[in-house]
């Protein structure tokens, strides 16, 4: 029997676009922090758990905790996969952002920092690697416009999708929170903001509970 979510179309409940959130200069601000990130925590290759297949994203993170994913697993850890340092602090302008937006009472833990060139995508998934649902995802689009998709709680439910382009925020709770996602294209050259052009996403994310 589907439910309501997935029989009507949209996204679900919980799910926000706040599109062209951040101007021009704050993007550049931002991208000049995570160049400073990246620095110290180069971007690594994440792999599929068993197959050892590599995503076609690179990744790196910062915050307390930073997502990744090996031929073990995917989990959330304190130390970056390669270097074996802490992850960078989190930018305060992160942490401005979410104390505006999020509606949650707790910082989060993690930032992951998805770099997708111009054949990057991302198949859908659900974020589910954190202990806390009841915080949302939320999610920063930096440089080159890709096409977004998302469906529901089962991976068959039907999906809808979307550009989001340089400077939008997505806030995925609710029902949302848990819904299958992904990025089925990058548009190449629809931004001027990274000058190699690609994409640059950033998703806070609360990992424990408060
Ligand atoms: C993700 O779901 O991890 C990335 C979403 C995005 O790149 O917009
Ligand atoms: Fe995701």
């Amino acid at each position: 029997m589907p439910t309501v979510s997935a029989t009507k179309s949209g996204p679900p409940p919980g799910f926000r676009h706040l599109p062209g959130h951040l101007e021009r200069t704050a993007q550049e601000a931002l991208v000049e922090e995570i160049r400073a990130v990246v620095r110290a925590a180069p971007l690594f290759q994440p792999m599929m758990p068993r197959t050892g297949k590599p995503f076609s994203v690179r990744m790196s993170n910062c915050g307390p905790l930073g997502w990744v994913a090996d031929r073990t697993g995917y989990r959330y850890q304190p130390t970056h996969p390669v270097t074996g340092a802490p992850w960078p602090a989190m930018p305060p302008v992160l942490l401005d952002l979410w104390t505006e937006l999020s509606g949650y009472p707790a910082e989060p833990e993690a930032c992951l920092i998805n770099f997708y060139g111009e054949t990057a995508r991302m198949g859908l998934h659900r974020d589910e690697d954190e202990e806390d649902f009841s915080a949302p995802v939320f999610s920063i689009s930096l440089g080159d416009t890709c096409r977004f998709r998302i469906g529901g709680p089962s991976r068959k439910d039907p999906t809808s999708s979307f550009k989001l382009a340089s400077g939008d925020i997505v806030l995925l709770a609710g029902e949302a929170r848990t819904a299958y996602h992904g990025v089925d294209r990058i548009y190449p050259a629809t931004s001027t903001l990274l000058k190699d052009g690609g994409r640059i996403n950033l998703t806070m994310r609360r990992v424990t509970k408060v």
